[in-house]
């Protein structure tokens, strides 16, 4: 006959002793488990006469509601100690500076930070900012800027014409003056826009990459002319490169979606591998402009003797490797991380005519 006091004894300190969950779960199965002793006891209550089980079954019940009580109360004694020492060693001590995150190591690109200083500069003179397509057609990449079927230029530009698939001839634009065709036709004068973009040669060295980016500006108006023109290139380039004035020098050439055209050469001085704008006595090719050819107006469903205006593109890596000093275009395609950090803006840095291009 099992002693149900010494039982009870046994349990209680089993159940006492527990100094984790895992101790208070064997103490839990050694009594009320299945195979438990008292479990055990229970089952002999079906085979006992019914005094006895009077007497002894209310004993053994009492027995196990002590012990099941017991589990209980070290269960929750175990959770607290144990929620206890997670707060202590989980604390968070608000006094240690913040970790580093995305706005102390993420750089802007030194595109993005030129194309949004060139945006700040064009939105303080009135223009706003026009897209077009990379994958571009041959129509508006070329014949609706007045390249003749067969031109040389057609391919002076290394065009990377994709194999042929629908009725019309796609290829990756030369150049972001597709986009002044696409505004022409949607907008009405006077228009005044930027339009900056990737564009696509098939060209590799240290200052060429297949893929670069450009930004063109058009404007289209009754009287504009070339003096405007000079103006809007002066004061973009003196905003840009921080100067307080920059001398422009413009060259005849030829392009074939203007007329006049000209090549634009900024004066600058070079020194010991640096060029400074605004002094010196050195020119350095910058761009290329002239006055919409009135066959481009006509082609985007404007009357030449009504309206006439300017063009000019630029290219924005170039701009970007004068103002902030990097010799090899190739870098900036690399995505080297040091590079970046080296050359990168903070990205709340953000460049404002009032704030600063770059400061
Ligand atoms: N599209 C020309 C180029 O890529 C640049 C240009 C734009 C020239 C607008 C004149 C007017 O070389």
């Amino acid at each position: 006959m099992i002693d149900i006091d010494q039982l009870e004894q046994e349990t209680l300190q089993q159940i006492s002793q527990a100094h984790d969950e895992t101790a208070l779960e064997t103490a839990r199965l050694a009594a009320l488990g299945k195979k438990g002793a008292i479990s055990a006891l229970l089952a002999t209550l079906g085979k006992m006469s019914p005094e006895q089980r009077k007497t002894e079954g209310a004993r053994i019940n009492a027995l196990r509601e002590k012990a099941t009580l017991a589990l209980a109360a070290k269960r929750d004694e175990l959770e607290e100690k144990s929620l206890a020492a997670r707060l202590t060693c989980e604390a968070v001590d608000v006094t240690l500076p913040a970790a580093p995150n995305g706005l102390d190591t993420g750089r802007i690109h030194p595109i993005s930070q030129v194309l949004e200083e060139l945006t700040a500069i064009f939105a303080d003179m009135g223009f706003s900012v026009a897209e077009g397509p990379d994958i571009e057609t041959d129509d508006y990449n070329f014949t609706k800027l007045n390249f003749p079927e067969g031109h040389p230029a057609r391919e002076m530009q290394d065009t990377f014409f994709l194999a042929a698939g629908g009725e019309e001839k796609k290829l990756l634009r030369t150049h972001t003056s597709p986009v002044q065709g696409r505004t022409m036709l949607t907008e009405k004068p006077p228009i005044r826009v930027i339009c900056p973009g990737r564009v696509y040669r098939c060209d590799f060295d240290q200052t060429h990459t297949p893929m670069f980016h450009q930004i063109e500006g058009l404007v289209i108006d009754e009287t504009t002319h070339l003096g405007h023109l000079k103006w809007v290139l002066e004061e973009f380039l003196k905003t840009f490169f921080e100067v307080k004035g920059v001398k422009l020098r413009f060259r005849p050439s030829f392009f074939p979606f203007t007329e006049p055209s000209m090549e634009v050469d900024v004066q600058c001085k070079r020194q010991g591998g640096e060029i400074r704008f605004g002094e010196g006595e050195d020119w350095m090719e910058i761009l290329g402009c002239g006055m919409v050819h009135p066959n481009v107006l006509r082609n985007c469903g404007h009357d030449p003797e009504l309206y006439q205006g300017f063009a000019f593109g630029v290219g924005i890596d170039r701009l970007a490797m004068l103002k902030y000093g990097m010799s090899d275009l190739r870098a900036f395609f690399e995505a080297d991380s040091r590079w970046l950090d080296h050359y990168g803006f903070r990205p709340l840095d953000i460049p404002s005519l009032l704030g600063g291009l770059s400061a």
